[in-house]
């Protein structure tokens, strides 16, 4: 079955934001897997961005690197410029980017409040809008895809589950899960589907502080039903099949990937 959809992706072209680590990493290198060119966007981590690229040319696949701050406007505008004029067309963004800066409320400055907001929430908005102006001037590539585009978010359980010591990423998440959803609205008309996929808790360097004791690592699988925590390709997994035409008919969806942990009624920090 694997063997048949192995190249599900061939010939798309993908962006996928924040991708030198964690879960933009692995979906960067799944979709390289599934045959797309693969632009790997980072703002800061050189190396991690290279070990991206690397990972998805060992695969045969094609990426090129490209650092950019997506809460820019002119950064974001030339990132896409240089996507297309390399690989001449576009097909898929991942809005993957995402930080944190956690502190309670009475602690948290103006400035912790605007970093979170500029990358979780006014990036995707700059990518998404640089990306739906490319696939509507594009229309549908029969050759390789049923739609004429495919945004992914990359959200969080927090875009329905309240984060206390966490307002600033709590709120960009919730206001993710409106965009994605006002979006997939304007844009499926035109042949663009938009979905999100909301991660729980997923072993990567955001939330390392929380999962490298073994306490902390003790108390994020007592809010987790399935038992284990996360892995970036689980996401990645669900990203490249989300990208693909096997999953034609979704738009406008949030595919909560979280080993259940959406199920606890009530969630404490
Ligand atoms: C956060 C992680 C956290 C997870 C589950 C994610 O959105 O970035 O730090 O472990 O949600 O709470």
């Amino acid at each position: 079955m694997e063997a048949a959809n192995a190249k599900r992706l061939q010939n798309q072209v993908a962006i996928v934001t924040g991708a030198s680590s964690g879960i933009g990493q692995g979906i960067a290198i799944r979709l390289g897997q599934h045959g797309a060119n693969v632009v790997v966007n980072y703002h800061s981590d050189d190396e991690g961005a290279q070990a991206t690229k690397d990972q998805i040319e060992a695969a045969g696949g094609k990426a090129l690197v490209i650092k950019a701050d997506v809460s820019k406007e002119e950064e974001v505008e030339a990132m896409f410029q240089t996507a297309l004029d390399t690989f001449g067309t576009l097909d898929i963004l991942v809005n993957n980017a995402g930080i944190q800066k956690d502190a309670a409320l009475v602690d948290m400055t103006l400035d912790q409040w605007n970093k979170v907001i500029g990358t979780n929430l006014t990036g995707p908005f700059l990518c998404a809008r640089a990306a739906s102006k490319i696939f509507l001037k594009q229309g549908i590539r029969k050759e390789v895809s049923r739609a004429a585009g495919k945004i992914i978010f990359i959200s969080s359980v927090h875009d329905i589950i309240p984060w206390a010591g966490h307002v600033n990423y709590a709120t960009s998440k919730g206001g993710v899960a409106m965009m994605m959803k006002t979006m997939a609205q304007e844009l499926a008309p035109q042949g663009i589907r938009v979905n999100s996929i909301s991660p729980g808790a997923i072993k990567t360097d955001i939330n390392k502080e929380d999962w490298s004791s073994r306490e902390g690592e003790e108390k994020m699988l007592s809010q987790i039903p399935y038992g284990r925590i996360g892995e970036p390709d689980d996401i990645a997994r669900v990203a490249a099949w989300l990208a693909s035409d096997e999953a034609d008919y979704v738009a406008g969806a949030t595919i909560y990937v979280d080993g259940g942990m959406t199920l606890f009624p009530s969630f404490a920090e």
